[in-house]
């Protein structure tokens, strides 16, 4: 194994306040550690991730690593971070990697740029840390909060997580300092300077926050709200002519009826239309400019494939989807019946809570095509949140 990372969550939290432990409180919907596992999990070069917890919060972990991939099972951190750091590189001891990424759980704005520097670092220089230079003048100051002396700005710089590392000499550097009985070093850069070995520094990222009171909270909030503000609206329309069969396919699922969709991929009107709204929202065409009907390879498609390309493309340019909303037409066959469980099919293939997805249904009292029973058409409107600045 090449890559792996260490993700310390044993902490109580007690600066931030808010009962639980900071990773678990929620930001933007989800929990801290929730947003702080995505990218690591997300990055094609990292191979496992090892949580460490402290197990009084075993449930809080579980739903915040629910359903995401690269987990390692979690081990119980210590009394100080260096101490939990140390459980998670002696638990990865046994299949070792070359390279670790050690981070804090309280640093949930990690972007896809900040591991690839993180990578690309620790290959040359063996151990590097992400550096932010400081903007304000730093003073240091007496007992008496007098000034002592004003220090060289241009020679400081502030110090984050992922910090990156061969792994085996960081692993000897942590067992030599618990030898010595040295617990509370506050990084691993400083672990590594004890033992006198050169770190190295590569670009951090000032968006990259630690959580550590109740105002950081605040501000992350507000960041959040600012950076997914781009709000588009995207619609869809589709349409399927009836043909022989006994079943039809809405939003994944398989309803029993007297005849079938006809239709190149798998004829599935309500996942064509939310593909069309969705794709609509990012002004990227429609579905048949990404699935042309006269390639074969779309033949009898499951149209889930269809959604999860276009709820990709929104994860491309760091959106999410806040809501789909659709309406079925026909007369038959009836929708509300399984109108629960197709919102709970789209919510799976968009990823997203079922909350955020409404299906509802109407018949064209007996008027035109539908309600001459030739066929179903579907309408949805999909809402996507996008960064600002994004393309
Ligand atoms: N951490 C840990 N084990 C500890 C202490 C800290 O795994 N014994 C983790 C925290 O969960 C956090 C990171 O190390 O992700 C950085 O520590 P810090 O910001 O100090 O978090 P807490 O110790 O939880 O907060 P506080 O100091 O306010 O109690
Ligand atoms: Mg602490």
């Amino acid at each position: 194994m090449r890559f792996a990372a260490v993700l310390v969550a044993a902490g109580r939290g007690e600066r931030a306040g808010g009962g639980l432990p900071k990773q678990f409180l929620p930001l933007g919907g989800e929990s801290v550690l929730r947003r702080t596992l995505r990218p690591f999990v997300a990055h094609p070069q990292i191979e496992a991730i090892q949580p460490v917890i402290d197990p009084v919060f075993d449930a809080e972990y579980r739903a915040a690593a629910e359903s995401l991939g690269k987990l390692l099972p979690p081990v119980a951190g210590g009394k100080t971070r260096q101490q939990s750091v140390r459980a998670g590189l002696e638990a990865l001891s046994r299949n070792a990697p070359e390279f670790v990424l050690v981070h804090d759980a309280a640093r949930p704005f990690v972007s896809e740029g900040l591991l690839d520097r993180a990578l690309h670092a620790v290959r040359s220089a063996g151990a590097a840390v992400p550096a932010v230079p400081v903007s304000d003048t730093v003073k240091r100051i007496d007992a008496t909060g007098r000034v002592a002396e004003t220090l060289d700005r241009t020679s400081l710089r502030a110090i984050q997580t992922p910090q990156a590392f061969a792994f085996a000499p960081l692993l000897e550097a942590h067992r030599r300092a618990a030898e010595a009985r040295r617990h509370d070093f506050t990084d691993d850069a400083a672990l590594l300077e004890w033992a006198g070995s050169p770190v190295a520094t590569f670009e951090g990222d000032p968006a990259n926050l630690k959580l550590t009171t109740a105002d950081d909270f605040t501000r992350a909030n507000a960041l959040m709200a600012a950076s997914l503000g781009d709000i588009r609206t995207g619609t869809g329309f589709d349409v399927h002519a009836f043909g022989p069969g006994d079943f039809v396919m809405l939003g994944g699922v398989k309803v029993r009826h007297t005849k079938s969709l006809v239709g190149h991929s798998d004829a599935d009107v309500l996942l064509h239309a939310i593909t069309d709204a969705v794709l609509g929202a990012l002004a990227e065409g429609d579905i048949g400019k990404h699935f042309p009907p006269s390639d074969p390879q779309w033949r009898g498609a499951a149209s889930n494939q269809f959604l999860t390309h276009a709820v990709a493309l929104v994860a491309a340019r760091g959106g999410r989807i806040a809501h789909l909303d659709a309406t079925i037409l026909c007369e038959a066959p009836k929708i509300a019946p399984h109108a629960d469980t197709i919102r709970a099919s789209v919510a799976a293939i968009a990823g997203i809570d079922a909350s955020r997805v409404s299906v509802k249904a109407t018949t064209t009292e007996g008027l035109g095509f539908l309600g001459r029973g030739e066929g179903i058409a579907a309408m949805a409107t999909a809402t996507v949140r996008l960064p600002w600045g994004a393309a």
